[in-house]
Protein backbone atom coordinates (compact mmCIF):
# COMPACT_ATOMS: atom_id res chain seq x y z
CA UNK A 1 0.00 0.00 0.00
CA UNK A 2 1.41 3.70 -0.81
CA UNK A 3 2.17 5.30 2.00
CA UNK A 4 -0.09 8.63 2.39
CA UNK A 5 2.68 11.35 2.23
CA UNK A 6 2.28 15.83 2.74
CA UNK A 7 3.45 16.02 -0.85
CA UNK A 8 1.73 18.53 -3.26
CA UNK A 9 4.18 20.37 -4.72
CA UNK A 10 7.28 19.73 -6.42
CA UNK A 11 9.77 21.61 -8.24
CA UNK A 12 11.90 20.73 -11.09
CA UNK A 13 15.09 22.35 -11.94
CA UNK A 14 16.58 21.41 -15.33
CA UNK A 15 14.58 21.60 -18.29
CA UNK A 16 16.32 19.71 -20.23
CA UNK A 17 15.35 15.85 -21.76
CA UNK A 18 15.00 14.71 -18.13
CA UNK A 19 13.99 17.48 -16.38
CA UNK A 20 11.05 18.02 -18.71
CA UNK A 21 10.06 14.55 -18.61
CA UNK A 22 9.83 14.58 -14.51
CA UNK A 23 7.70 17.63 -14.94
CA UNK A 24 5.32 15.75 -17.24
CA UNK A 25 5.07 13.08 -15.04
CA UNK A 26 4.73 15.24 -12.08
CA UNK A 27 1.99 17.07 -13.39
CA UNK A 28 0.29 13.90 -15.05
CA UNK A 29 0.51 12.36 -11.63
CA UNK A 30 -1.47 15.60 -10.22
CA UNK A 31 0.95 17.07 -8.17
CA UNK A 32 1.35 20.71 -8.84
CA UNK A 33 4.70 21.29 -10.68
CA UNK A 34 6.84 23.87 -11.25
CA UNK A 35 9.93 23.95 -13.76
CA UNK A 36 12.71 26.36 -14.05
CA UNK A 37 16.22 26.69 -16.08
CA UNK A 38 18.80 28.88 -16.36
CA UNK A 39 18.42 28.77 -19.72
CA UNK A 40 15.03 30.65 -20.88
CA UNK A 41 15.36 28.71 -23.92
CA UNK A 42 15.70 25.41 -22.73
CA UNK A 43 13.02 26.37 -20.45
CA UNK A 44 10.89 27.17 -23.32
CA UNK A 45 11.63 24.07 -25.35
CA UNK A 46 11.27 22.18 -22.74
CA UNK A 47 7.60 22.85 -21.88
CA UNK A 48 7.14 22.89 -25.65
CA UNK A 49 8.09 19.07 -25.50
CA UNK A 50 5.83 18.39 -22.99
CA UNK A 51 2.81 20.11 -24.89
CA UNK A 52 3.96 17.71 -28.18
CA UNK A 53 4.10 14.51 -26.03
CA UNK A 54 1.07 15.18 -24.75
CA UNK A 55 -0.47 16.17 -27.79
CA UNK A 56 0.93 13.20 -29.20
CA UNK A 57 -1.00 10.81 -26.55
CA UNK A 58 -3.94 12.77 -27.10
CA UNK A 59 -3.77 11.49 -30.59
CA UNK A 60 -3.16 8.15 -30.13
CA UNK A 61 -5.96 7.88 -27.72
CA UNK A 62 -4.02 7.01 -25.10
CA UNK A 63 -5.48 10.55 -22.45
CA UNK A 64 -8.28 12.73 -23.13
CA UNK A 65 -8.15 16.09 -24.15
CA UNK A 66 -9.17 16.98 -20.65
CA UNK A 67 -6.04 15.02 -19.11
CA UNK A 68 -3.91 17.10 -21.52
CA UNK A 69 -5.65 20.18 -20.40
CA UNK A 70 -5.16 19.15 -16.52
CA UNK A 71 -1.38 18.25 -16.66
CA UNK A 72 -0.80 21.44 -18.61
CA UNK A 73 -2.74 23.33 -15.58
CA UNK A 74 -1.11 21.68 -12.78
CA UNK A 75 2.38 22.80 -14.62
CA UNK A 76 3.96 26.19 -14.27
CA UNK A 77 7.04 27.75 -15.52
CA UNK A 78 9.20 29.56 -12.33
CA UNK A 79 10.58 32.97 -12.58
CA UNK A 80 13.59 31.75 -10.53
CA UNK A 81 14.50 30.05 -7.60
CA UNK A 82 12.89 31.85 -5.14
CA UNK A 83 9.35 30.54 -6.50
CA UNK A 84 10.88 27.51 -5.20
CA UNK A 85 9.82 28.12 -1.76
CA UNK A 86 6.99 26.51 -1.26
CA UNK A 87 7.72 23.25 -2.71
CA UNK A 88 7.58 19.75 -0.68
CA UNK A 89 10.31 17.86 -2.84
CA UNK A 90 12.38 20.19 -5.32
CA UNK A 91 14.58 17.26 -8.42
CA UNK A 92 17.53 18.68 -9.48
CA UNK A 93 18.19 17.94 -13.38
CA UNK A 94 20.45 19.78 -14.51
CA UNK A 95 24.15 19.15 -15.99
CA UNK A 96 26.44 16.64 -14.78
CA UNK A 97 29.12 18.72 -12.93
CA UNK A 98 29.40 18.84 -9.39
CA UNK A 99 30.25 22.72 -9.27
CA UNK A 100 27.41 23.46 -10.72
CA UNK A 101 25.20 21.43 -8.92
CA UNK A 102 26.73 22.33 -5.27
CA UNK A 103 26.05 26.27 -5.96
CA UNK A 104 22.48 25.30 -6.76
CA UNK A 105 22.21 23.30 -3.71
CA UNK A 106 23.52 25.78 -1.40
CA UNK A 107 21.10 28.01 -3.12
CA UNK A 108 18.09 26.07 -3.04
CA UNK A 109 18.73 25.25 0.80
CA UNK A 110 18.40 29.29 1.57
CA UNK A 111 15.08 30.40 -0.54
CA UNK A 112 13.46 26.58 0.17
CA UNK A 113 11.70 25.73 3.42
CA UNK A 114 13.44 23.91 6.12
CA UNK A 115 10.75 20.37 5.18
CA UNK A 116 11.57 20.63 1.85
CA UNK A 117 13.27 17.32 0.37
CA UNK A 118 15.97 17.97 -1.79
CA UNK A 119 16.24 15.44 -4.06
CA UNK A 120 18.93 14.80 -6.91
CA UNK A 121 18.41 13.30 -10.33
CA UNK A 122 22.41 12.64 -11.25
CA UNK A 123 23.65 10.08 -12.85
CA UNK A 124 26.91 9.28 -10.90
CA UNK A 125 27.70 12.10 -8.63
CA UNK A 126 27.63 11.01 -5.08
CA UNK A 127 24.64 12.46 -2.77
CA UNK A 128 26.92 12.40 0.35
CA UNK A 129 29.18 15.03 -1.42
CA UNK A 130 25.89 17.50 -2.83
CA UNK A 131 23.91 17.62 0.57
CA UNK A 132 27.38 18.32 1.88
CA UNK A 133 26.63 22.01 -0.03
CA UNK A 134 23.36 22.26 2.39
CA UNK A 135 22.18 22.37 5.93
CA UNK A 136 20.01 19.99 6.00
CA UNK A 137 21.92 16.46 4.51
CA UNK A 138 18.94 14.50 6.17
CA UNK A 139 16.87 15.62 3.32
CA UNK A 140 19.06 14.94 0.68
CA UNK A 141 18.47 11.99 -1.43
CA UNK A 142 19.05 10.31 -4.82
CA UNK A 143 16.32 9.58 -7.45
CA UNK A 144 17.29 8.52 -10.33
CA UNK A 145 15.16 8.33 -13.15
CA UNK A 146 16.02 6.83 -16.46
CA UNK A 147 15.50 7.93 -20.06
CA UNK A 148 12.61 8.49 -21.36
CA UNK A 149 10.97 9.32 -18.45
CA UNK A 150 7.47 9.02 -19.29
CA UNK A 151 8.22 5.42 -20.62
CA UNK A 152 10.71 4.06 -18.83
CA UNK A 153 9.41 2.57 -14.97
CA UNK A 154 12.51 2.74 -13.03
CA UNK A 155 13.65 4.94 -10.02
CA UNK A 156 16.79 4.70 -8.19
CA UNK A 157 16.47 6.45 -4.71
CA UNK A 158 19.97 6.54 -3.44
CA UNK A 159 20.22 7.25 0.12
CA UNK A 160 23.61 9.38 1.07
CA UNK A 161 25.40 8.76 4.54
CA UNK A 162 23.12 11.44 6.00
CA UNK A 163 20.02 10.79 4.12
CA UNK A 164 16.74 10.05 6.78
CA UNK A 165 14.36 7.59 6.88
CA UNK A 166 11.81 9.74 6.79
CA UNK A 167 13.29 11.60 3.64
CA UNK A 168 13.79 7.84 2.04
CA UNK A 169 9.85 6.86 2.66
CA UNK A 170 8.57 10.10 1.26
CA UNK A 171 10.72 9.84 -1.85
CA UNK A 172 9.90 6.18 -2.50
CA UNK A 173 5.76 6.94 -1.80
CA UNK A 174 6.27 9.82 -4.25
CA UNK A 175 7.75 8.12 -6.80
CA UNK A 176 4.89 4.88 -5.94
CA UNK A 177 2.29 8.02 -6.49
CA UNK A 178 3.75 9.00 -10.21
CA UNK A 179 3.69 5.35 -11.26
CA UNK A 180 7.39 4.18 -11.37
CA UNK A 181 8.92 1.16 -9.93
CA UNK A 182 12.12 2.25 -7.35
CA UNK A 183 15.03 0.41 -6.14
CA UNK A 184 17.43 1.60 -3.72
CA UNK A 185 20.80 1.46 -4.91
CA UNK A 186 24.09 2.43 -2.98
CA UNK A 187 26.11 6.11 -3.41
CA UNK A 188 28.98 4.81 -4.92
CA UNK A 189 29.46 6.00 -8.85
CA UNK A 190 27.71 5.27 -11.29
CA UNK A 191 24.74 3.92 -8.40
CA UNK A 192 23.17 0.28 -10.11
CA UNK A 193 22.10 1.18 -13.72
CA UNK A 194 24.82 3.45 -15.10
CA UNK A 195 28.07 1.38 -13.27
CA UNK A 196 26.83 -1.66 -15.62
CA UNK A 197 25.59 0.58 -18.59
CA UNK A 198 28.46 2.94 -19.28
CA UNK A 199 31.14 0.10 -19.28
CA UNK A 200 29.19 -1.57 -22.09
CA UNK A 201 28.66 1.59 -24.36
CA UNK A 202 32.04 2.80 -23.44
CA UNK A 203 33.54 -0.88 -24.88
CA UNK A 204 31.15 -0.86 -27.94
CA UNK A 205 32.68 2.90 -28.76
CA UNK A 206 36.18 1.17 -27.86
CA UNK A 207 34.95 -1.31 -30.75
CA UNK A 208 34.12 1.55 -33.11
CA UNK A 209 37.50 2.93 -32.54
CA UNK A 210 38.76 -0.63 -33.46
CA UNK A 211 37.16 -0.52 -36.81
CA UNK A 212 33.85 -2.07 -36.25
CA UNK A 213 31.20 -0.05 -38.06
CA UNK A 214 28.59 1.95 -35.77
CA UNK A 215 25.68 0.17 -37.67
CA UNK A 216 27.18 -3.59 -37.35
CA UNK A 217 27.86 -3.06 -33.27
CA UNK A 218 24.02 -1.81 -32.57
CA UNK A 219 22.59 -4.59 -34.85
CA UNK A 220 24.46 -7.49 -32.79
CA UNK A 221 23.19 -6.05 -29.41
CA UNK A 222 20.09 -5.58 -30.51
CA UNK A 223 19.47 -8.76 -32.69
CA UNK A 224 22.24 -10.84 -30.33
CA UNK A 225 20.61 -9.58 -26.75
CA UNK A 226 17.00 -8.13 -27.41
CA UNK A 227 18.50 -5.07 -26.59
CA UNK A 228 15.31 -2.34 -28.18
CA UNK A 229 18.54 0.51 -28.70
CA UNK A 230 21.92 -0.40 -29.80
CA UNK A 231 24.68 1.10 -27.50
CA UNK A 232 25.94 3.59 -29.59
CA UNK A 233 22.41 4.76 -30.25
CA UNK A 234 21.62 4.44 -26.61
CA UNK A 235 24.92 7.02 -25.91
CA UNK A 236 23.46 9.38 -28.50
CA UNK A 237 20.37 9.49 -26.75
CA UNK A 238 21.62 9.41 -23.25
CA UNK A 239 23.70 12.44 -24.75
CA UNK A 240 27.79 12.08 -24.99
CA UNK A 241 28.69 14.73 -22.59
CA UNK A 242 26.74 12.99 -20.16
CA UNK A 243 28.14 9.88 -20.59
CA UNK A 244 31.72 11.38 -20.62
CA UNK A 245 30.92 12.91 -17.52
CA UNK A 246 29.38 10.02 -15.85
CA UNK A 247 32.83 7.38 -17.18
CA UNK A 248 35.22 9.98 -15.49
CA UNK A 249 33.27 9.63 -12.41
CA UNK A 250 33.50 6.28 -12.53
CA UNK A 251 36.87 5.94 -13.63
CA UNK A 252 38.23 8.73 -11.04
CA UNK A 253 36.29 7.21 -8.59
CA UNK A 254 36.61 3.91 -8.80
CA UNK A 255 40.34 4.13 -9.56
CA UNK A 256 39.80 1.55 -11.64
CA UNK A 257 41.46 1.20 -15.63
CA UNK A 258 38.44 -1.13 -16.89
CA UNK A 259 36.33 2.37 -16.67
CA UNK A 260 38.60 4.69 -18.60
CA UNK A 261 36.22 6.76 -21.11
CA UNK A 262 37.44 5.65 -24.80
CA UNK A 263 39.73 8.02 -26.50
CA UNK A 264 37.32 8.70 -29.13
CA UNK A 265 34.14 9.46 -26.97
CA UNK A 266 36.73 12.32 -25.81
CA UNK A 267 37.41 13.50 -29.73
CA UNK A 268 33.53 13.57 -29.47
CA UNK A 269 33.09 16.28 -27.20
CA UNK A 270 35.84 17.79 -28.18
CA UNK A 271 34.56 18.67 -31.83
CA UNK A 272 30.93 19.49 -29.91
CA UNK A 273 29.08 16.16 -31.46
CA UNK A 274 26.97 15.62 -28.06
CA UNK A 275 24.57 13.44 -29.60
CA UNK A 276 20.71 13.41 -30.81
CA UNK A 277 20.68 16.96 -28.96
CA UNK A 278 22.85 18.55 -31.28
CA UNK A 279 22.15 16.60 -33.67
CA UNK A 280 25.64 14.35 -34.75
CA UNK A 281 27.02 12.07 -32.69
CA UNK A 282 27.88 8.60 -33.74
CA UNK A 283 24.39 9.18 -35.89
CA UNK A 284 23.35 12.10 -37.95
CA UNK A 285 20.11 13.30 -36.74
N1 LIG B 1 9.78 10.58 -24.72
C1 LIG B 1 8.56 10.07 -24.41
N2 LIG B 1 8.06 8.98 -25.02
C2 LIG B 1 8.80 8.39 -25.96
C3 LIG B 1 10.07 8.88 -26.34
C4 LIG B 1 10.56 10.02 -25.67
N3 LIG B 1 11.76 10.55 -25.94
N4 LIG B 1 10.54 8.08 -27.32
C5 LIG B 1 9.62 7.14 -27.55
N5 LIG B 1 8.57 7.31 -26.72
C6 LIG B 1 7.37 6.49 -26.65
C7 LIG B 1 6.62 6.43 -27.95
O1 LIG B 1 5.69 7.51 -28.06
C8 LIG B 1 5.92 5.09 -27.85
O2 LIG B 1 4.76 5.21 -27.04
P1 LIG B 1 3.48 4.25 -27.28
O3 LIG B 1 3.94 2.84 -27.01
O4 LIG B 1 2.52 4.76 -26.26
O5 LIG B 1 3.06 4.45 -28.67
C9 LIG B 1 6.90 4.23 -27.07
O6 LIG B 1 7.79 5.14 -26.40
C10 LIG B 1 7.69 3.34 -27.98
O7 LIG B 1 8.30 4.20 -28.93
P2 LIG B 1 8.57 3.85 -30.45
O8 LIG B 1 7.59 2.81 -30.92
O9 LIG B 1 8.70 5.10 -31.26
O10 LIG B 1 10.05 3.32 -30.45
P3 LIG B 1 10.66 2.12 -29.69
O11 LIG B 1 9.76 0.96 -29.62
O12 LIG B 1 11.99 1.99 -30.30
O13 LIG B 1 10.87 2.67 -28.19
C11 LIG B 1 12.26 3.59 -26.54
C12 LIG B 1 11.60 3.83 -27.88
C13 LIG B 1 11.20 3.42 -25.47
C14 LIG B 1 13.09 4.83 -26.26
C15 LIG B 1 13.13 2.27 -26.66
O14 LIG B 1 13.96 2.36 -27.77
C16 LIG B 1 13.96 2.02 -25.44
O15 LIG B 1 13.49 1.51 -24.43
N6 LIG B 1 15.28 2.37 -25.52
C17 LIG B 1 16.21 2.15 -24.41
C18 LIG B 1 16.01 3.23 -23.38
C19 LIG B 1 16.94 3.08 -22.23
O16 LIG B 1 17.71 2.13 -22.10
N7 LIG B 1 16.88 4.05 -21.33
C20 LIG B 1 17.77 4.11 -20.18
C21 LIG B 1 18.94 4.96 -20.55
S1 LIG B 1 20.12 5.04 -19.23
C22 LIG B 1 19.51 6.22 -18.23
O17 LIG B 1 18.49 6.83 -18.45
C23 LIG B 1 20.31 6.51 -17.01
C24 LIG B 1 21.38 7.53 -17.13
O18 LIG B 1 21.71 8.13 -16.10
C25 LIG B 1 22.13 7.76 -18.37
P1 LIG C 1 20.31 18.23 -20.70
O1 LIG C 1 21.60 18.75 -21.24
O2 LIG C 1 19.27 17.75 -21.64
O3 LIG C 1 19.61 19.34 -19.77
C1 LIG C 1 20.28 20.01 -18.73
C2 LIG C 1 19.57 21.33 -18.52
O4 LIG C 1 20.10 21.95 -17.32
C3 LIG C 1 19.80 22.33 -19.65
O5 LIG C 1 18.53 22.75 -20.13
C4 LIG C 1 20.55 23.50 -19.01
O6 LIG C 1 20.19 24.76 -19.53
C5 LIG C 1 20.14 23.34 -17.56
N1 LIG C 1 21.09 23.93 -16.60
C6 LIG C 1 22.44 23.83 -16.60
N2 LIG C 1 22.96 24.47 -15.52
C7 LIG C 1 21.89 24.95 -14.82
C8 LIG C 1 21.77 25.68 -13.60
N3 LIG C 1 22.84 26.02 -12.88
N4 LIG C 1 20.52 25.98 -13.14
C9 LIG C 1 19.42 25.64 -13.87
N5 LIG C 1 19.48 24.97 -15.05
C10 LIG C 1 20.71 24.61 -15.50
O7 LIG C 1 20.71 17.09 -19.66
P2 LIG C 1 19.84 15.83 -19.20
O8 LIG C 1 20.14 14.70 -20.09
O9 LIG C 1 18.43 16.26 -18.98
O10 LIG C 1 20.56 15.51 -17.80
C11 LIG C 1 20.24 16.24 -16.64
C12 LIG C 1 20.67 15.43 -15.42
O11 LIG C 1 20.01 14.16 -15.43
C13 LIG C 1 22.17 15.14 -15.34
O12 LIG C 1 22.56 15.12 -14.01
C14 LIG C 1 22.24 13.74 -15.95
O13 LIG C 1 23.38 13.02 -15.51
C15 LIG C 1 20.98 13.12 -15.38
N6 LIG C 1 20.44 11.99 -16.16
C16 LIG C 1 20.53 11.97 -17.51
C17 LIG C 1 20.00 10.90 -18.21
C18 LIG C 1 20.05 10.85 -19.69
O14 LIG C 1 19.79 9.79 -20.27
N7 LIG C 1 20.36 11.93 -20.39
C19 LIG C 1 19.36 9.86 -17.51
C20 LIG C 1 19.28 9.91 -16.12
C21 LIG C 1 19.83 10.99 -15.44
Amino acid sequence: MTKKIGVKKIGVIGAGQMGAGIAQVCAFSDFKTILWDANDKSLSNGVSSINAQLDKLVKKEKITEEKKVDTLNNLTSASNLKDFSDCDIVIEAIIENFEIKSKLFKELDEVTQNSTILATNTSSISITKIAGATKRPEKVVGVHFMNPVPIMKLVEIIKGLQTNENTYQTVESFCKKINKTTVLGIDMPGFIVNRILCPMINEAIFLLQEGVKAEDIDSAMKLGTNQPMGPLELADFVGLDTLLYILQILHRELGEDKYRPCPLLVKYIEAGWYGKKSGKGFYQY
